[in-house]
This record gives structure tokens, C-alpha cells and sequence, in this order.
């Protein structure tokens, strides 16, 4: 059912908007699909849902319904609309709808993929300080040498001037990173298998969010190899955890803290399935996430080789010739907005949801109890009001004076409010010291011909095709 809609000004001040929410009266009914986009929503959306969503969004504005096979969502795409649901009224928005129900079979009840109130906040309390400044800067040095030595296979490996496909490479370098500073734990050479079966995962749970039958306790044979790919990443998971029972040495990682932890209220320790599902979501977020952005990051360096050289203009400044090291980070300031813009245009946390608890209203519009809020970053990041030439690669959009000039909200790659991404520092490091390191040691170029790669919209969103980059040496 379509309602002609009369949309309050979504950029009204905070007084105004709460003089509105007040008349509760006044409140429009969401605009809906009509008949048509209903009928092919599906399939369109399984096609290519961002195409599917910008066409709504152009139609319908800011705020609209989609009903996908019974699961409907309100999707929300003002930087005030999201303030609403991820600051102001958070205490009203958790995480028991469609999209966190469709990943829970991986995450569980981890940090990422619990549904909120107070256990979630126990669990965010305990680990938050494994991720406070002191400890990114000494991760810091485990993210320069890993990097240190996948530039030394490089060297060995690639002739000057050779194509090659190197975002596998930067795949294991994440996941090396990640299990090392947090987990204490290494994790070997041969982890194709794991890592393969993370983007096996992540297409199955994503082709599942865009058509959503049948269920996924039908045991079909992707859904059954969903829970086979659980169950290698538990393997895999749990002789991590007993490599770090066997080890007594060095500072606690987040691994032993969690181990170690004992609940205030009832004085037990966690249980190992908490403790397995924990590490999954922090390798969840802090592997597939960064592998995307950073293999997107490199293909848009080598595609603007002017961007390239005046970010090599300043590593030369700042590092001449050095590895960085967490001082530094600070002072590449044309790399951050590199980092910045590629978070922007291709930011692999893409999208998110949250279940309205009790009634709300946003930005005019009556959100009753139980609604599934669908918040897309990716066109968030492209809203027209504050983006101009949204396809453009342009670091510019991040110098501090337009960011400044820009209203809150308007770019979150690491989500917002109190479930915000607890890895932001971390990854913010690591993608800057990964780039700052390729490209002090090489001149990345796209070979002739390359065609340009188009993304996978996955649970996360990914590189479709291969990314080949002509390494020259500096
Ligand atoms: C470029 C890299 C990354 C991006 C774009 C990203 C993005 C996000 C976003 C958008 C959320 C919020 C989801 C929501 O509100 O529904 C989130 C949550 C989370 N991320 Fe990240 N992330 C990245 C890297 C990392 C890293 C490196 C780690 C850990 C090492 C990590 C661990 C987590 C965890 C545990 C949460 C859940 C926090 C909570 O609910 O308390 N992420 N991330």
C-alpha cells in the first residue's frame, strides 16, 4: 500500500524535530513499494540490490518500506535518521531482525551478533580496553612486520614491472595481523582453507539476505555447507584458543583477558562456547572487513596514479624511506583521507539493521513497535545532499575543513553509537600502514585492459573480480 507522503524537512534542527516527535499526530505513514517494485523487488534485489535500492530511494526519498518474502524493513537514508537510531534513541533500536537473524548462524552470540541489553554490554566492557591507544600502537609493529615480510615474498616472487593478482596475499596479511595482536596466536602459512571458506560463507549468507528461502535450517546443499563451513571455522578457531592455553608467555591478549575474565555478578568465567564465539566475531570483523577495504583500496591507487604520487610525496616527507611506525601514522594526513575515501565508496561494513523496540518516530514518520530499520551505508556515503559527483574517488572530500563543514553522521564506515565498531583504530592503522608500505616500495598500475572491478554485495561487500596490479619498483 502506497501513502502520499508530506516528508518533514529532514535536516530540521534538534528542537524542531523533537517538537514533532511530540505530535505524535502529525506523523506520516512510510511510503511503500508499489504493486510492481513489490512484484520484482526480489528478483531485483538478488540481481543487484544497491541498483534496486538507489532506484527506490530516487523515487521514494529518505524513508520507505521493503518487504522481502515476509521480512519487512523501513529503509532509512538521512545522516538525521540514523542519528535518531544509532545515538539519540538508541536504547530503542537492537539487533533481533532479518539481517543479524540471517549471520547469527556464524556469530552467534559474539560481540557483532548479539542482540543487545546487558550481557552484550558486559562483554563490550571487557574487551574495549584491548583496543585503547596504548595497545594499537603496539600492534602498530606487528602490522610493519607482517607487512615487512609479505613485501619480501613479493620481492622474491614478482619480476620489476610484473602483473599480479595480490589480494590474496593481502588476505593472509590481515588475517596474520588480526590472530597475532589479539589472540597471541600464529597462525601458520597455509590458511587458504580458512580464508576460502570465510568468502564461501559470506556468499552464502549474503544470496540468502536478498532471497530469503528456503530457510536456512533446510538442509539444502548450500545451507548444509554453511554449516560445515561453521564448523571448520570453529576447528579452526579452537586450536587457536588451545595454542594460546599452551603458551605462558608475554602481555595478556584479548584471547587470555577473555579467558581470564570473571563475570562480576556471578563470579563464573566465561564458558568456552562464549569464548569460541567471541574470537569468531572479532576474526570476523577484523578479517573480512579489512581484506576488502584494503584490496579495493589498492585497485582505486592504481587507477588514479595521480593520487598515488602525491601519497607517495608524502611518505617520502614524513617516513623517508623508514617503515612507519605509530607516531608517523598520525602525521600521513593525504593517506588517512585516502583511507577515508575508499571507506566512503567502497566500505565493506555496507550495511546494518536494528528491530525498533517499543514506537518511534523519524524524521516525521510513525515507526511502529517491532519494525526492521534497514540502513545501507553505501548509499548513505552517496546521499546527494552532501556528496557531490558521489562516483568520483576524490581524498579532497576528507582535507578536515569539509569534513568539519559536513553534518555528523553523514559518513559512518564504522557505524555509530554505542555499538559502534570496537576495531576502528585498529583497522584505521592497519589499512594506513599497509598502504603506506606498498606504496613506498612500489608503483602500482592497472595492466592494460583491466576491466573495472565490480563489487560482490555479500554479507560484506568484496571485489568481484580479480584484482591485478603491475608492481614497479620504486
Ligand atoms: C575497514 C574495516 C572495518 C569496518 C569498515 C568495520 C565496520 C563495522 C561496522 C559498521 C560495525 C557496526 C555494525 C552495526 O552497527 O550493525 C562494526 C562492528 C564491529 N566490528 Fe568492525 N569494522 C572493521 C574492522 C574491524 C576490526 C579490525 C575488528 C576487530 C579486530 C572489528 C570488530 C568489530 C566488532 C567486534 C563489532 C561489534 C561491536 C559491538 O557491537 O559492540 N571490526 N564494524
Amino acid at each position: 500500500m502506497s501513502t502520499t507522503v508530506r516528508k518533514t524537512d529532514s535536516r530540521s534542527t534538534d528542537a524542531e524535530s523533537a517538537g514533532a516527535r511530540g505530535a505524535a499526530n502529525r506523523a506520516c505513514r512510510i511510503p511503500s513499494l508499489g504493486l510492481r517494485e513489490k512484484l520484482t523487488a526480489l528478483p531485483e534485489m538478488r540481481r543487484d540490490q544497491v541498483a534496486f535500492l538507489s532506484k527506490a530511494i530516487d523515487k521514494y526519498g529518505d524513508v520507505f518500506q521493503v518487504r522481502l518474502l515476509g521480512n519487512p524493513m523501513v529503509m532509512i537514508n538521512h545522516p538525521d535518521h540514523v542519528h535518531r537510531v544509532l545515538v539519540e534513541n538508541r536504547e530503542n533500536y537492537d539487533k533481533e531482525n532479518f539481517l543479524y537473524r540471517t549471520v547469527r548462524p556464524v556469530l552467534r552470540n559474539g560481540l557483532i551478533g548479539a542482540v543487545g541489553g546487558e550481557s552484550w554490554h558486559r562483554q563490550r566492557r571487557l574487551m574495549q580496553p584491548s583496543f585503547h591507544r596504548p595497545k594499537i600502537s603496539a600492534f602498530a609493529d606487528t602490522m610493519t612486520e607482517e607487512t615487512t615480510a609479505m613485501l619480501r615474498r613479493w620481492e622474491h616472487r614478482y619480476r620489476n614491472g610484473e602483473v599480479a593478482a595480490v589480494v590474496p596475499d593481502v588476505g593472509h596479511l590481515a588475517l596474520r595481523i588480526v590472530t597475532r595482536n589479539l589472540f597471541g596466536a600464529d597462525v601458520g602459512p597455509t590458511t587458504e582453507a580458512i580464508e576460502s571458506d570465510f568468502t564461501d560463507a559470506n556468499h552464502i549468507m549474503g544470496e540468502y539476505f536478498r532471497f530469503p528461502f528456503p530457510p536456512l535450517h533446510w538442509p539444502t546443499p548450500s545451507h548444509r555447507r554453511l554449516h560445515k563451513l561453521i564448523a571448520n571455522l570453529d576447528t579452526f578457531v579452537g586450536a587457536m584458543i588451545e595454542q594460546r592455553n599452551t603458551r605462558s608467555d608475554g602481555s595478556p591478549t584479548l584471547l587470555s583477558i577473555l579467558a581470564d575474565a570473571v563475570d562480576e555478578d556471578t563470579g563464573h568465567r566465561m564458558d568456552a562456547v562464549q569464548l569460541q564465539q567471541e574470537v569468531v566475531n572479532i576474526m570476523v570483523g577484523g578479517y573480512e572487513t579489512t581484506t576488502g577495504a584494503a584490496s579495493f583500496m589498492l585497485y582505486l591507487l592504481a587507477k588514479h596514479p595521480e593520487i598515488q604520487e602525491r601519497m607517495n610525496a608524502e611518505l617520502v616527507e614524513v617516513l623517508d624511506g623508514r617503515v612507519p611506525d605509530f607516531d608517523d601514522i598520525a602525521k600521513l594526513t593525504y593517506t588517512r583521507m585516502i583511507v577515508d575515501e575508499t571507506l566512503r565508496l567502497r566500505g565493506p561494513a555496507w550495511q546494518t539493521m536494528r528491530r525498533a523496540v517499543g514506537p518511534d518516530e523519524i524524521g516525521g514518520f510513525q515507526i511502529a513497535p517491532d519494525a526492521g530499520i534497514y540502513i545501507n551505508f553505501f548509499t548513505l556515503h552517496r546521499h546527494r545532499e552532501f556528496w557531490p559527483d558521489p562516483e568520483r574517488f576524490d581524498p579532497e572530500r576528507f582535507a578536515p575543513r569539509a569534513v568539519a563543514e559536513r553534518p555528523r553522521n553523514t559518513y559512518i564506515p564504522f557505524g555509530a553509537g554505542l555499538r559502534v565498531c570496537i576495531g576502528k583504530h585498529f583497522a584505521l592503522t592497519e589499512l594506513i600502514v599497509i598502504a603506506a608500505m606498498i606504496v613506498q616500495r612500489y608503483r602500482l598500475g592497472l595492466p592494460d585492459g583491466h576491466p573495472p572491478i565490480g563489487m560482490e554485495q555479500l554479507v560484506t561487500l568484496r571485489p568481484k573480480h580479480e584484482v591485478l596490479l603491475r608492481l614497479e619498483r620504486r
